[in-house]
């Protein structure tokens, strides 16, 4: 087993997790600093191409983004999102999470869990490929944004799910918008990590869309919270450009290229 992984899996009950998301380099160099894992997720079918789902994404506009991101990534466990339509069976599965490895050199593969692709887990990880779990809130598979889990009954379903990811031989799951009570029950009942998104403080981790927290995506559900608004800053500084190319102020003399220099 990879070493970071071993790593991510050693944190369990002794510090949290931190993973956020990425699609590009400029972003994955300043996480590279901060988290333990960086997530190139099939979210960026909503906030980058501005589609209404992430079922559209292909697994060459995955493999693109993440041969960007590891440019800038060093140090953290680089998780890449398997779209949808890329895992319906061992083989294709196995052959698609091959193909994002070979050509990203990224650690490991994240699938959504549909309930009955425990088999495929399995498969990757026979095949050394490290897989990371997907519960709860699974866009790819539900059609409606709800919390998860708040009966006994889903509870018990949603455990069982998780125990039966664990044992295919995923190194970790992620919980999306999981009731705190079962994100407790599920945290404490199985021994890999949880990273949790929308599922309260007792997952072992959390992670969170970049673009969201960093609030330009303009999706703020109450999980999210937003550490600044980037959109404002943005709009300020392309304000300040537009009046002062308008105006004849930039560029300056010092602005002007008397040679050429490489960027
Ligand atoms: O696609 C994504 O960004 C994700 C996270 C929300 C976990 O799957």
């Amino acid at each position: 087993m990879n070493k970071k992984i071993r790593n991510i899996i050693r944190k369990k009950n002794k510090s949290k997790i931190v993973s956020l998301t990425a699609y590009s380099k400029s972003i994955s160099k300043i996480l590279d600093k901060y988290c333990d894992i960086v997530l190139v997720g099939d979210s960026m079918a909503n906030v980058l191409y501005g589609l209404k789902s992430t079922h559209t994404i292909s697994l060459e506009n995955i493999i693109q983004h993440t041969q960007s991101v590891k440019k800038g990534v060093k140090k953290s466990l680089l998780v890449v999102d398997m779209p949808k339509g890329t895992y319906t069976n061992k083989t294709t599965a196995k052959k698609n999470a091959k193909k994002i490895m070979k050509t990203t050199n990224c650690d490991a593969v994240k699938i959504e869990s549909n309930k009955k692709n425990f088999g495929i887990i399995k498969e990757l990880v026979n095949n050394k490929i490290p897989v990371m779990g997907h519960i709860g809130y699974t866009p790819q598979f539900k059609k409606r944004f709800k919390i998860e889990g708040e009966t006994f009954f889903k509870a018990k379903k949603l455990l069982k799910e998780a125990l039966l990811i664990e044992k295919a031989g995923a190194f970790s799951i992620v919980l999306e918008c999981i009731s705190p009570k079962t994100s407790k029950l599920i945290t404490e009942k199985i021994s890999i990590p949880t990273i949790g998104i929308g599922s309260s403080s007792y997952c072992d981790g959390q992670i969170l869309v970049t673009d969201d927290m960093l609030g330009l995506s303009g999706f703020y559900p109450k999980f999210v919270k937003k550490y600044v608004s980037l959109n404002r800053i943005i709009e300020k500084a392309v304000k300040k450009y537009t009046t002062e190319v308008k105006l004849e102020k930039f560029p300056k003399k010092k602005n002007f290229l008397y040679g050429t220099r490489n960027r």
